[in-house]
């Protein structure tokens, strides 16, 4: 009896693996996501067993494995480094992902520029453009040396074939997405070529002890296209995000095996490329209103780093029977509960009203601390009071409508009190843990609840 081919049917949401066809994904429940691929070869390069490691797969003592401490690459670009945990990891596999024209390739091409000029040869493989687009987009960005090749390909094994001959000292993949390895019949995209090919990606990087990067699309629910399974093969996954149509860019790690996944860098994108913006809290609070209702400024911490953001509400009479409740920027059920909160424990009436939340910037924060401002951004809404400009506002609300304290409060007011501030309304369980001692012109207002909150302001 004649074999038939084996095929396998991934959900193309999640890369969930099923021997039948189903309508509904069990795991991400997505419907009508499963797609039949030829099952993966034998022997082809599945997730893990990379060949350059055979040597360190012996077990050892943790005392006999030394660190080699230079193994990091630093870019010079301070944000990216950060973000990285520090620089790159020699043998790491960097994933990049981000909407479609957000300036990945921006970034990657400044890399390649910064790491040439520490006299790191760099090959970029790109499946996306030619190598003259490539050209025009590096005239704009400055200058390159010879150190760095371009090379537009897409068969895997060529390119593997190039590397061998090449032996570049860093590697970067424009998009994971147009690659294609000959083992696998399926089209470039799908689950099985992502996989496949993220496989060979890390063969090279893990066996040659190079840093490789891809590019990896984003589909429209936010997650890197393909497989989920692709984050998992990756040591970093950093998301490259931001509104297009504003020219600042947010980098932040989402997964990083060297590093701490807090940590955000920002961009801005300029006509000569990508700029680091070293102080994103006085970018953030750009073009603040002085003193209108509505308005207050926050301090949010991301990662080591506090950052100050100006959050929006408006509150109007509603013309339906029930209210909306709009919140962009952050978390749409932290303002719904926060309306409650209002409501109960500040005896503020909402349920006539609209409220609207906005974290200006097109940022996205969704830390607790930033609770008390969206908070009293919404009580000087409602009872359209002006906040003072000069006030930064952060703490956690529970639902009894106390205020709870938050970590790095010395942090955030450092920071408060650089950019010129002159109050600070925190919550009181963060007061011992600041130094008595410490001298400062900027005056600290402890709240313990919401009531006490509102008194503040009002
Ligand atoms: P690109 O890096 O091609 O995005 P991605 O690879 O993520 O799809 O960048 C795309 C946008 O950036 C494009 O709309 C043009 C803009 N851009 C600038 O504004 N300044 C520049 O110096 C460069 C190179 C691009
Ligand atoms: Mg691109």
């Amino acid at each position: 009896m004649a074999k038939t081919k084996k095929t396998i049917f991934f959900c193309q949401n999640c890369g969930y693996e099923s021997a039948k066809w189903m309508g509904q994904c069990p795991v991400c429940h997505e419907w009508n996501t499963f797609a039949e691929e030829p099952a993966a070869p034998k022997g082809s390069s599945r997730a893990g067993k990379a060949g350059g490691q055979r040597s360190a797969a012996l077990p050892k003592r943790l005392s006999e494995i030394d660190l080699d401490e230079n193994n990091r690459i630093l870019t010079g670009m301070k944000e990216l480094d950060r973000v990285l945990g520090g620089g790159i990891v020699e043998g790491s596999l960097i994933l990049i992902g981000g909407d479609p024209g957000i300036g990945k390739s921006t970034l990657l091409l400044q890399v390649c520029r910064r790491l040439t000029e520490q006299g790191i040869s760099v090959l970029y493989v790109s499946g996306e453009e030619s190598q003259r687009q490539i050209k025009m987009r590096a005239n704009r960005i400055g200058e390159f040396n010879d150190k760095l090749q371009l090379y537009c390909e897409t068969d895997l094994e060529e390119i593997n074939n190039v590397i061998e001959r090449l032996r570049p000292q860093a590697l970067i993949v424009d998009s994971i997405q147009t690659m294609y390895n000959e083992n696998v019949s399926s089209s470039p995209g799908s689950v099985s070529q992502v996989r496949e090919s993220t496989g060979v990606l890390l063969k090279i990087a893990k066996g040659m002890q190079i840093p490789v990067f891809i590019v990896g699309h984003v589909t429209k629910e936010g997650n890197v296209a393909g497989p989920r399974v692709l984050e998992h093969m990756v040591d970093t996954v950093l998301y490259f995000e931001g509104d297009r149509h504003a020219s600042y860019r947010i980098l932040r790690a989402v997964k990083n095996r060297f590093g701490s996944t807090n940590e955000i860098g920002v961009f801005e994108m300029r006509n000569d490329g990508l700029k680091e913006i070293e102080n994103p809290s006085e970018f953030m609070l750009d073009g603040r209103p002085a003193d209108a209702s509505g308005s207050v400024a926050a301090c949010s911490m991301e990662g080591t780093r506090p950052i100050m953001i100006e959050i929006q509400s408006l509150v109007c009479h509603t013309n339906y029977s029930f209210p909306r409740r709009t919140a962009n920027g952050t978390d749409f059920n932290r303002v719904n509960l926060l309306v409650a909160v209002l409501e109960r424990r500040g005896r503020i009436r909402l349920s006539e009203q609209d409220v609207y939340v906005n974290i200006t910037g097109g940022v996205r924060m969704t830390e607790p601390a930033v609770d008390l401002g969206i908070l009293l951004a919404i009580v000087s809404a409602a009872k359209d009071v002006n906040i003072d400009s000069r006030t930064v506002v952060f703490g956690e609300v529970g639902l009894s409508g106390e205020v709870r304290p938050v970590n790095m409060a010395a942090q955030r007011i450092g920071e408060a009190e650089k950019l010129g501030f002159e109050k600070v309304i925190l919550p009181a369980g963060c007061m011992k843990s600041l130094d008595r001692n410490r001298k400062t012109k900027i005056e600290l207002i402890p709240v313990s609840n919401v009531r006490e909150a509102i008194e503040a302001i009002l």
